[in-house]
């Protein structure tokens, strides 16, 4: 039999992946359409923090109230979880605190993710987003970027992300995308506006600006109130509601996370971790999906009986406001009550997930030779106010 191409390997692989992810959604629906503490779909999403340090102290991001030590994921741990992992098909989002640019071994653990047949993504705030790191990236197999900025104006940006210079986090971008077009669009890019009341007077020009660029697509995002430190976000309202009326919150049966030292935290967003469900250190992840903390964590989620996870000065699902939907954010972590209605959301908002692309290749070769002769044009309009 004649021997398969590398092409023709990657794309059955490809293939093979993307059934068994949309399996695995559908598993995911499933058990959350039918909450139980037990969840018998793996999780969709696995987020590994490498470092939980980080360069910039952005205003919306409750980085400098952290209480954990420092802290950088060991590459033994982090090859054991990707072939725990493997067979399961999750995605794998290379960040949840911290910089992940600044581990060392962040192009070695692109290259993990891909042995084991993995699509490796990452959130950063691309300002250690060099040349030289961009195209090792690229050549690793990542499979997405998303570049934090939320601003659209020297000011507005570097109000925010504490500690960036604005023109520089621009150039860093720009070269990744011509990289990115010169190699064929592999990576799927976009930039992530979270959207918040001191910018979003520059939510027109960043669409206007960002929409001329060979992006798949513009992610603007909503504020959230993580367990109080966005004040923006009154919860109030919310919070003097009858407890039985609270919704019940989906990420449970969805996602989990691992922090840089290996312990294992059940909600994504629980930066300090309040509720740990064990340590990859001496337990495997897919064991600790379903270990008897993490069953409990969704029984007590299911029964709403939130205020059980507080800590003193260390609320978490009482000060969250990813359960309740309102204009900025209607689309949130509620539990899915019906499961047609979820697909049709699932299939026109995540198609990314799966590797379509939302932007047309040609569309994005005409815009990549457009920032070739437009670059420095395009420049100066994002620096102008
Ligand atoms: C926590 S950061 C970690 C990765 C990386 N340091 C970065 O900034 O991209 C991941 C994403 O969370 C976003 N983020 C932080 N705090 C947020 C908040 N309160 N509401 C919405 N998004 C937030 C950041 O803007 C960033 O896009
Ligand atoms: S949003 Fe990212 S870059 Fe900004 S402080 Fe938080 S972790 Fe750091
Ligand atoms: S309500 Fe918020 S803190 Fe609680 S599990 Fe959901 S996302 Fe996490």
């Amino acid at each position: 039999m004649a021997k398969k191409t590398k092409k023709e390997k990657t794309s059955a692989e490809d293939k093979y992946r993307d059934v068994v992810k949309k399996y695995n959604y559908l598993g995911f629906l499933y058990n959350a359409t039918h909450p139980g503490a037990y969840c018998a779909s793996p999780p969709h999403q696995v987020y590994i923090e490498l470092t939980n340090v980080c360069n910039l102290r952005c205003t919306h991001c409750p980085q400098s109230t952290m209480r954990r030590k420092p802290q950088y994921m060991d590459m033994k741990l982090f090859e054991k979880i990707i072939k725990e992992l493997a067979p399961h098909k999750p995605f794998i989002d290379l960040y949840l605190q911290g910089e992940s640019l600044l581990h060392p071994k962040i192009v070695d653990a692109v290259k993990i993710c891909r042995k084991y047949g993995l699509l490796p993504r990452i959130t950063t705030n691309a300002t250690l987003l060099k040349k030289n790191l961009s195209k090792k990236l690229i050549d690793a197999g990542l499979d997405k970027i998303e570049f934090s900025m939320s601003g659209a104006t020297k000011k507005g940006y570097e109000a925010i992300h504490r500690g960036a210079k604005y023109e520089d986090t621009l150039n860093n971008m720009l070269d990744f995308l011509e990289l990115n077009a010169g190699a064929g669009f592999p990576v799927h890019a976009r930039p992530v506006f979270v959207q918040e009341e001191k910018t979003i007077n520059e939510k027109e020009k960043y669409i206007r600006l960002f929409s001329k660029l060979p992006l798949d697509d513009i992610h603007v995002s909503p504020l959230i109130n993580m367990f109080g430190w966005n004040k923006e976000l009154d919860l109030s309202p919310f919070k003097n509601k009858p407890r039985e009326e609270w919704p019940i919150c989906k990420c449970p049966w969805r996602q989990i996370g691992i922090n840089a030292d290996g312990s294992v935290r059940a909600c994504i967003f629980d930066y300090d971790s309040r509720y740990l469900v064990g340590d990859e250190n001496k337990e495997s992840i897919v064991n600790l999906w379903n270990s008897e903390k993490m069953q409990k964590f969704r029984q007590t989620i299911i029964d709403r009986r939130y205020e059980e996870f507080d800590k003193p000065g260390l609320p978490l699902c009482t000060e969250c406001s990813q359960i309740w939907p309102s204009n900025a954010n209607p689309d949130t972590t509620q539990l899915p009550q019906d499961f047609c209605k979820e697909m049709d959301n699932f299939f026109k908002n995540e198609q990314h997930l799966f590797r379509a692309r939302y932007a047309p290749l040609e569309e994005k070769k005409k815009k990549a030779e457009w920032l070739k002769k437009n670059r420095k044009e395009w420049l100066k309009e994002a620096l102008a106010d």
